[in-house]
């Protein structure tokens, strides 16, 4: 059984062991999910803009909190970019960002938009946990998936900062004064979150990144294949118990037990949706 080490929030990209990279040790489809997440990472300041948006005249531990937060995240990607870059010397991450950004701009993110699109500030941090549940599985899966052990280091570190950030919004949701949020109201909008993971982002962040600029005329962009190909690539890291620590983490978010009967028939219900994704 492989130790993972703890590794701490603050790390700089002189901190990886990039000397230790094993380019034989290279797997193509994590390389190829791996260049696909490190756009998405990479595209963090567009969220930050929006999330101090949302919680504009908060304190300013809050808005400062929502700045470190951006800045790891864009870490991420950058890391993840300087790795595919050495096991793809092909593939260049700017390249490949301008072409992403480009093509995908949800519309909460347009400037006009005010207040959040979750509808609440206790909605917007429900769906950022979410969010880092899904991230802080799915590094963890990458990390104990890749035999490369520059990878494995990266996605250790990932997967750690993503769980600290669960951390952070989950406090951020229970520090917001007023009412909470109905049980079923938070469960709607975190079922909601979950099923934007079929939106273009995935998809076309798996195209940019993995479709040269030079084959695009001849590889037009289509959502459905890009959309199959992303989840391909992501359920040969995946095990079912990554998929049932996502949803426990989902469901304490939404306040009810991680380790009771919804925690169990969520976890059920989306590795089979997931399994039947890529089948
Ligand atoms: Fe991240
Ligand atoms: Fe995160």
């Amino acid at each position: 059984m492989t130790v993972t080490p703890v590794y701490k929030q603050g790390w700089t990209m002189e901190d990886i062991h990039w000397s230790l990279f094993d380019p034989s040790k290279v797997d193509p489809i994590l390389l190829a999910a791996v260049k696909a997440a490190a756009l998405v990472e990479y595209n963090a300041p567009d969220y930050v803009t929006y999330l101090k948006r949302v919680f504009a005249d908060s304190h300013p531990a809050t808005l400062a909190d929502i700045e470190q937060w951006g800045k790891e995240e864009t870490q991420h990607g950058r890391a993840l970019g300087a790795w595919a870059e050495m096991a793809d010397p092909s593939f260049k991450l700017e390249e490949a960002f301008v072409r992403f950004r480009k093509g995908y701009t949800p519309a909460h993110f347009a400037p006009e938009q005010d207040g959040s699109v979750r509808g609440s500030r206790r909605g917007e941090m429900i769906a950022r946990c979410v969010v880092e549940s899904g991230t802080s599985s799915y590094y963890s899966a990458i990390r104990d998936a890749s035999e490369e052990p520059v990878l494995k280091e990266i996605a250790g570190r990932i997967a750690a900062d993503e769980y600290r950030h669960y951390k952070l919004f989950y406090d951020t949701l229970h520090a917001q004064p007023g009412p909470d949020l109905g049980f079923w109201k938070k469960l709607w909008i975190a079922i909601g979150r979950v099923r934007e993971g079929d939106d273009d982002e995935l998809a076309f962040s798996y195209y940019c990144a993995n479709v040269p600029p030079e084959k695009e005329a001849i590889t037009p962009y289509n959502r459905r294949k890009y959309s199959r190909l992303a989840s391909q690539a992501s359920m040969t890291v995946y095990h079912r118990h990554h998929v049932q620590k996502l949803v426990q983490m989902v469901v304490k978010a939404v306040g009810a037990n991680p380790h009771g009967w919804l925690a169990n028939l969520a976890g059920a219900l989306l590795w089979r949706r997931l399994s039947a994704k890529v089948a």
